[in-house]
């Protein structure tokens, strides 16, 4: 059988930044806190009328350059986002479309922050069978436009940044290299604990003025929760994927977890007792980008030189959903 293997890798982010200053003057809050809480210190945001497929646009061109190959040489797109371009129809018709390679098939994935590795999967299923041969795989986010920028809503508003990252997937015959196995769950008793609940469909109408003076159309989350976890479930979904290869935590080159808060990652580096230099994190610089933030830190990751040839590297992300998920990868 065929195996998965990343051919290419791209990022873009807006050039917009966005510090913890700035928002000390829309909202209650301080540098210290948002740093304390979550290691972020600034964050991009598009400027009005930029949506997701425009970023996408970008990381997939530098992807497909970085593979040395031709958009036309795609035939297939994934695209993960939880901040459409608009309510129907996916993004990925948007992206494809900006592209300018009408025809094949184009696929959004609605896992919020595991978007980026439930499309990988479906990818790495697709190629395996030899359904496709080069398939782009896309996470962009465009949390800016979203999000309430008061007091009322500075929990979630502080932790949230748009951003692009993709990857040109491809079938190799190398056993040794690519996509050594994924790992997909879900837990939708907890869908509540961090959801955007209007415009919904189960509404009629969809959406009121009501439901915009209460926040409703902004995101509701349940922190604590959310964050506990997190932690508890990122450490069960990098076991499982370790466990599944006959690998041990020491065998990685590289973890990239899903940048949602920097103490998320480094509790679960304590817990699972591995150096936190083992760690790439760039959510200092980007905050949250949900279904962006691992393609965006496995390029940087990449450019910096901490991912090289023959190197394992450990992708795994938890979110809303809840969703979790892992892959472990080979370059
Ligand atoms: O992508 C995955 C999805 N998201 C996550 O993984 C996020 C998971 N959760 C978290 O990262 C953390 O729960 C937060 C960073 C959101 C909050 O940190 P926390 O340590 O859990 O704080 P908290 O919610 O317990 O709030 C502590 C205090 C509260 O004030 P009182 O009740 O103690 O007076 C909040 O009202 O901090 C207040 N607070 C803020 N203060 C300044 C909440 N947001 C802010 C803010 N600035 N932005």
């Amino acid at each position: 059988m065929k195996r998965t293997a990343i051919l290419g890798t791209g990022h873009y982010v807006p050039p917009r930044v966005v510090t913890n200053q700035e928002l000390e003057k829309l909202m209650d809050t301080t540098d210290e806190w948002i740093v304390q809480r979550t290691g972020i210190r600034e964050r991009r945001f598009v400027d009005p009328g930029v949506g997701p497929a425009e970023l996408a646009e970008n990381a997939a061109r530098a992807a497909v350059e970085d593979a040395a190959l031709r958009i036309q040489d795609i035939d297939f797109i994934i695209l993960a986002t939880l901040s459409p371009q608009h309510n129907f129809p996916g993004t990925s018709c948007f992206l494809q479309e900006k592209l300018g390679h009408p025809g094949i098939g184009a696929l959004d994935i609605r896992t919020q922050c595991t978007g980026f590795l439930y499309a990988l999967s479906i990818a790495d299923q697709f190629i395996k069978t030899g359904m496709y041969q080069r398939i782009l795989v896309v996470g962009a986010e465009v949390h800016s436009t979203g999000i309430d920028l008061s007091t009322r809503g500075r929990d979630v508003a502080v932790l949230f940044g748009d951003g692009a990252g993709a990857f040109v997937l491809g079938a190799s015959d190398d056993p040794n290299r690519g996509i050594l196995s994924t790992h997909l769950h879900a837990d939708g008793r907890f869908a509540r604990d961090l959801w955007l609940e209007a415009p919904g469909s189960v509404f009629q109408p969809r959406m009121t003025v009501e439901m915009v003076t209460e926040g409703k159309c902004y995101p509701q989350m349940n922190g604590k929760k959310v964050f506990t976890s997190a932690v508890k479930k990122f450490p069960e979904v990098m076991r499982e994927a370790l466990v599944s290869n006959k690998k041990s935590k020491d065998d990685v080159d590289l973890y990239i977890l899903h940048q949602a808060n920097l103490r998320i990652v480094q509790a679960a580096a304590d817990l699972m007792e591995i150096p936190q230099e083992k760690f790439f994190n760039n959510i200092e610089r980007y905050g949250n980008t949900t279904a962006a933030s691992i393609p965006i830190a496995f390029n940087e990751a990449k450019q910096a030189g901490r991912i090289k040839n023959g190197d394992l590297v450990m992708l795994a992300a938890f979110g809303s959903g809840y969703t979790w998920a892992s892959a472990l990868l080979r370059m």
